[in-house]
């Protein structure tokens, strides 16, 4: 039994096999385990020598088993190794750098402008309420702009912010005037997608309370604005306008940045881009719904779209090419 046993040794070559050969050796019903149990019929002088004899055969097969087992596993490793070996000196696959969206670097450059004009910045949330980004504005019941037609709602009363206004009532009701931020980012409406109009753009708000606040200062500070981002030969033209948060109520066009006023056909000859900015003084209700006494201060606020301002920065015609990825596109800026 004992030569069997090495000679099967010898030739297993696989662990599988290893362990099938204990079984049948050692396991409850192995040949070995056989000849153990069966002692108890030998003679008294028989069995100390049987017993010697098989512990030595069984502590035998137990060290080669151990020794093949070692023997089969450096193998497998080396096997693995070898099929895994690298050779550092190849030239490495090449990942696509991520670019920084034109969007986004408009959005900052803007921010930077009212940084450095004294106001600060303030985040709100995509996911707004009714209340804040409606009812608290002055938005009358019946407004066309809150029609589920025009606005996403998740709930009769938790929207996506149709505009960043919204902000401006998060500000009022948690700050004391006098108060000077800017807000911007991602707005929602149920828009259908043409050159001009997507269903997800983005607005930046302006909001500024304090005493004595009158539409020259609004004027004044879009002026500038416009002048610091576009140059300092930019006109701007303030239309009358209407907005529920805001009385009185204007919208701003700015010179054609194509032919600087003159008149070509990127402006349909009138030399203005039309409706980049809509601004006004803060209704007095809006200022009374935030808790702020309308007889001590007034305000100004303005919102204006990112999304275009890129594109006549740009001179980009189409505002899917902002919202696509494509990196033809993206890698021009
Ligand atoms: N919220 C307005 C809009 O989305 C823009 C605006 C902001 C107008 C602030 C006046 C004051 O059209």
């Amino acid at each position: 039994m004992k030569e069997r046993a090495l000679l099967e040794l010898e030739n297993t070559n696989k662990l599988e096999e290893l362990e099938q050969l204990r079984i049948k050796f050692l396991g409850k019903k192995g040949e070995l385990t056989q000849v153990l149990r069966g002692m108890g019929s030998l003679s008294s002088e028989e069995r100390p020598i049987v017993g010697q004899v098989a512990n030595e055969v069984r502590v035998l097969i137990e060290n080669g088993i151990e020794k093949v087992k070692e023997k089969l596993k450096e193998e497998s490793k080396n096997i693995k190794l070898n099929a895994e070996i690298l050779d550092i000196s190849m030239p490495g696959t090449q990942i696509e750098k991520g670019h920084r969206h034109p969007l986004i670097g408009v959005m900052e450059e803007l921010e930077n402008i009212f940084m450095s004009m004294g106001f600060s910045i303030v985040q709100g949330p995509e996911v707004e309420t009714v209340y804040n980004n409606f009812d608290a504005l002055n938005s009358p019941e019946n407004h066309p702009s809150r029609d589920p037609s025009d606005t996403f709602y998740i709930t009769d009363d938790i929207l996506l912010r149709t505009h960043t206004s919204p902000v401006q009532i998060r500000t009022m009701k948690e700050n004391k005037p006098p108060l000077r931020i800017v807000s911007a980012g991602r707005t929602f409406r149920f828009d259908d997608v043409d050159d001009t109009h997507s269903p997800m753009f983005h607005q930046l708000e302006g909001l500024v309370v304090d005493k004595n606040i009158t539409m020259a200062n609004l004027k004044h500070t879009i002026d500038m604005f416009i002048r610091e981002l576009f140059g300092s030969q930019m006109k701007t033209r303030f239309r009358p306008h209407y907005f529920p948060f805001t009385e009185p109520s204007a919208e701003v066009d700015v010179s054609c940045l194509k032919c600087m006023g003159k008149g070509c056909e990127a402006c349909n000859g009138t030399g203005w881009s039309m409706e980049l900015l809509g601004c006004g003084m803060v209704h007095p209700n809006v200022l009374r719904n935030c808790g702020i006494d309308p007889e001590i201060y007034s305000g100004f606020a303005f919102g204006l779209g990112v999304d275009r301002i890129a594109m006549v920065k740009y001179g980009i015609n189409n505002i899917r090419l902002l919202f696509e990825n494509d990196m033809r596109f993206l890698n021009q800026f």
